[in-house]
């Protein structure tokens, strides 16, 4: 049975543990100057990890995905998995990645026990994803797509953040490259960040405008399912792949909200936009403070606000995803 239920009675069953908040790409709406490490920080071990997700699935959570920053860039991202899928509760594991180690270790990440994968690919021409990313990765990120079919995903998910003036002109290319592929391309809003201002006010495309496009074209919404996300999920019987749309724009977005957030120094963010989080770390010391870490988590639920309640244009309070996992 949950006790993660806040007062708007939506059900937290999915917790985002970001594991590093450093990163090796420079993607312009989140990172575009690189990572800067300005306080040394230590990120939550493998021992007080499994103390955390021991307690958040002893309360309900039988999903973790566990984000950055990059994880694969954490020595021990196999064994990060390992331990959160030995964990009594969690049925399934995910992680998401900017794709550049998958090529390599994505088959040893499956045999760990991972589940799911999420890749960011914001363009599939080599030169605009250099423009984007500040790497020169494409090639490599793409046989990562292939490594992870072949070694038994059945289905990756690709985020996408459409730009005006930069990639949203790939639409159709995009489209096209998941005809004959088990790839749920999710088209994801750019977000304004505090760190992003000009970036958005230039580039941002409403996803209302690629979701008239799509239903143009024959895409229909599918059926939601109780435990779905925000994201907004069409079909088309000519494709094999399928669309997901994340528009934190739009009105009642929040309302489907399942995910709680931890921090790589081990914060609990009940949402990505506008709180600074609560620290968890003094109660992640070993199994005998698990009681009262639940305690802690219960009472801040209780917390949780309805929406993130800002307008377009007006996201403050994160400076980027990076920081949080996104
Ligand atoms: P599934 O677990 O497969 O449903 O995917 P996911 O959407 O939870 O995971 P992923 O890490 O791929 O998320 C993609 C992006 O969607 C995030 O990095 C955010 O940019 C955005 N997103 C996810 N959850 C939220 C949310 O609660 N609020 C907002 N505003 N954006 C979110
Ligand atoms: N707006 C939208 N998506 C973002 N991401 C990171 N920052 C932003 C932003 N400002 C996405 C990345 C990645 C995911 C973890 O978050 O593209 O796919
Ligand atoms: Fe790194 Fe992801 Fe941020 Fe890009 S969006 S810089 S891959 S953390």
């Amino acid at each position: 049975m949950s006790q993660f239920i806040d007062q708007f009675q939506r059900k937290f069953e999915y917790l985002r543990l970001s594991v590093t908040d450093v990163c090796n790409f420079k993607c312009t709406y989140c990172l575009p100057d690189g990572y800067h490490r300005e306080h040394k920080k230590q990120f939550l071990s493998l021992a007080e990890i499994s103390n955390l997700v021991q307690s958040f699935a002893q309360l309900g959570t039988k999903k973790v995905r566990i984000t950055g920053g990059e994880p694969s860039l954490r020595r021990d991202f196999t064994g990060i998995i390992e331990t959160v899928k030995n964990t009594q509760g969690i049925e399934k594991v995910a992680t998401t990645t900017n794709g550049f180690r998958m090529a390599k270790s994505v088959a040893d990440w499956k045999k760990a026990g991972l589940d799911a994968i999420n890749v960011s690919i914001d363009s599939l021409d080599a030169n605009m994803f250099y423009q984007i990313t500040g790497e020169n990765l494409l090639t490599k990120v793409m046989a990562g797509i292939d490594a992870a079919f072949a070694a038994g995903f059945s289905q990756v998910k690709v985020n996408t953040v459409l730009m005006k003036g930069l990639n949203a002109h790939e639409l159709q290319t995009f489209l096209a490259w998941i005809k004959p592929r088990n790839i749920q391309l999710r088209f994801i809003e750019l977000m304004q960040t505090g760190d992003n201002h000009a970036l958005f006010q230039a580039h941002h495309v409403p996803g209302s405008v690629i979701m008239k496009q799509l239903i143009a074209q024959g895409w229909v919404e599918k059926v939601r399912q109780a435990t779905d996300g925000p994201a907004r999920v069409f079909c088309h019987p000519d494709y094999s792949g399928e669309v997901g749309l994340i528009m934190p724009y739009e009105a009642h977005f929040c309302d489907n909200c399942n995910r709680l957030r931890v921090s790589s120094t081990g914060r609990l963010h009940l949402c990505l936009f506008g709180e600074q989080g609560t620290d968890l770390r003094d109660l992640l010391q070993g199994p005998e403070q698990n009681e009262a870490l639940q305690q802690r988590l219960i009472s801040q639920l209780k917390t949780k606000r309805a929406s993130h309640f800002l307008q377009q244009g007006d996201l403050g309070g994160t400076t980027h995803f990076a920081a949080i996992g996104g």
